[in-house]
């Protein structure tokens, strides 16, 4: 058998980056800086700059920047967020740490982000805000987004934990809508060394309250003026962060090569291959491709060492958490047609020629057989 392809290979990513790491992570144990402190504070500046926003603050994830952002946005108990049901659960987490309730609506077939035409449809008297996801990297329609919220007086936060580096338009995603809040997991497409997250903003209001929402409800030591959490950045992972982030966008671009080797080969096999929106650049975060036996191709791949993962398996209305939202399968046929059709195949900026051809021939051959 050939040799195996990871579906991700992390290590490929830090070998050539070991010593920058390494001094920086030196750094961080010699000024003793473990919570926030210099490094994160220069890798918020930066990646600020990235974005093309005002501010951006680090958080210990992604997920406890959905929530600070749902509560700058003043989402509490019996409000609702229009969001997708087709994204990891955490987007909704933040809504639910609220006491607000997720609404719902189905999901492009194409794109699998949210269907535009389906979100007026869905606000009512307590709809607090709209929290679209740049799914898989590639950017929502956030003009679509942008103009029903203006029409409604709504804001909207977009969930771009899969998207450093996307563009919409040609605007990086996280200087657009309200608030973006970004997942530095470690195999996100900018990871940390451990946990990690950052929420972006052009709000000076809302970042000066987010800074204190980080740190216990406090911008003075030991006076608080709300409740607050512990949600700060550890100083390791901003020195991590901020020797990975030059290299963002050299990745960025090698995603984009191997998106489109796969996109060539794959062209007549008969897959539904990921479609890009014109006026978008995804940030190639995974490459999902769809197929009615997906679980049959799953296997085959396993079988022949290929890594693969479905993204995601049960829309968010079908979980169990959310069966007292009292959502019915066959609620939004689009989501549950795509989770059970997805797979998504090797993606990392390292994968090479050989590792792309080898993975598009075990798909090839299982078509074949
Ligand atoms: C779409 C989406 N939203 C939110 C999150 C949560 O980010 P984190 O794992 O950093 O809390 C993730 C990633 O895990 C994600 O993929």
């Amino acid at each position: 058998m050939s040799e195996p392809v990871p579906y991700l290979d992390l290590r490929a990513q830090l070998k050539p980056m070991r010593a920058e790491l390494d001094a920086a992570i030196a750094r961080t144990l010699d000024n003793c800086s473990f919570c926030l402190g210099p490094d994160v504070a220069q890798f918020e500046k930066d990646f600020a700059a990235f974005c093309g926003a005002q501010h951006a603050l680090g958080f210990n994830s992604g997920t406890s920047a959905l929530h600070v952002a749902m509560l700058l946005l003043g989402v509490g108990p019996g409000d609702e967020v229009i969001t997708t049901p087709y994204t990891f659960i955490a987007t909704s987490w933040a809504i639910s740490y609220c006491g607000a309730k997720p609404v719902y609506v189905d999901i492009d077939d194409g794109t699998f982000n949210l269907d535009t035409k389906l979100i007026e449809r869905a606000i009512t008297p307590r709809t607090k805000a709209v929290m679209p996801v740049h799914l898989y990297g590639q950017p929502f329609d956030v003009d679509a987004v942008a103009a029903i919220c203006k029409k409604n007086k709504l804001p909207f936060v977009g969930d771009a934990a899969q998207a450093h580096g996307a563009k919409y338009k040609g605007k990086p995603v996280g200087a657009l809508g309200d608030i973006s809040c970004f997942s530095f997991y470690p195999a996100k497409n900018l990871g940390a060394c451990g946990e990690g997250g950052a929420l972006v903003t052009n709000s000076a209001a809302f970042a000066a309250r987010a800074k204190s929402l980080r740190e216990h409800g406090s911008t003075v030591r030991y006076h608080h003026d709300e409740v607050g959490y512990n949600y700060r950045l550890e100083g390791i992972q901003g020195a991590v962060l901020g020797v990975k982030l030059k290299h963002l966008e050299k990745w960025t671009q090698e995603r984009r090569r191997v998106a489109a080797r796969y996109a060539e080969l794959l062209a007549d096999a008969p897959l539904q291959l990921p479609a890009v929106t014109a006026g978008n650049e995804s940030a190639w975060h995974l490459y999902t491709v769809r197929h009615p036996r997906r679980d049959e191709l799953k296997k085959h791949l396993d079988a022949n060492g290929i890594g693969n993962a479905v993204h995601y398996p049960m829309p968010l209305h079908l979980q169990k958490v959310y069966a007292p939202l009292g959502y019915q399968p066959g609620d939004f046929p689009v989501a549950e047609k795509a989770s059970r059709e997805v797979l998504s195949l090797p993606m990392f900026p390292e994968l090479t020629e050989v590792q792309i051809r080898r993975v598009v021939a075990v798909v090839k051959a299982f078509f074949n057989q």
